[in-house]
């Protein structure tokens, strides 16, 4: 009998857990075409970012050798997508200013956005130009 008040607790967590995780999804996914990068870009940012920004900035993105890209205080000094991709295009990575493609800054950037919270949609990807309107939220 207990056992089984602990297990209809924990089904209700974890259902109220997934309906949050789902409104979230919902709200993105209704944002105007242009204000958020697609699920693609997302998935292959894990990729681009492990392999061209992690050593700097932390598996995590939690800063080592180079700042955090994840907090409040990381996203106070970006207003949007935008200005993240310009500075990164010009400067990183920091031993190769450049030196990716622009769909690699792309998806980097779009893991970074979801790492700082924001949800992708299933959009089409965000092109280099007119990022600044992803914001933060
Ligand atoms: C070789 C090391 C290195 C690599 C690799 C690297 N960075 Fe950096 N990054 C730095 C350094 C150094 C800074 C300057 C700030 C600091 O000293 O922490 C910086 C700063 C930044 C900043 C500004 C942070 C802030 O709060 O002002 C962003 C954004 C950034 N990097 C993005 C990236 C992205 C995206 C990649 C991968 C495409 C990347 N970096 C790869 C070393 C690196």
């Amino acid at each position: 009998m207990l056992r089984r008040t602990i297990f209809a607790a924990l089904a209700l967590t974890a259902g109220a857990v997934a309906m949050h995780g789902m409104v979230t999804n919902d709200a993105y996914a209704q944002a105007a075409p242009g204000t958020v990068f697609s699920t693609g870009q997302a998935q292959r940012g894990v990729g681009a970012y492990s392999v061209s920004c992690a050593g700097c900035h932390g598996t995590k993105l939690e800063g080592m050798a180079a700042a955090a890209l994840i907090g409040e205080e990381f996203r106070a000094r970006f207003a949007n997508a935008q200005d993240v991709y310009d500075y990164a295009r010009a400067n990183m990575p920091a031993d190769n200013p450049g030196g990716l493609s622009d769909a690699t800054y792309l998806a980097a950037i779009a893991f970074i956005f979801q790492s700082n919270g924001k949800q992708p949609a299933d959009g089409p990807d965000l092109p280099p130009t007119g990022l600044a309107k992803v914001l933060w939220k």
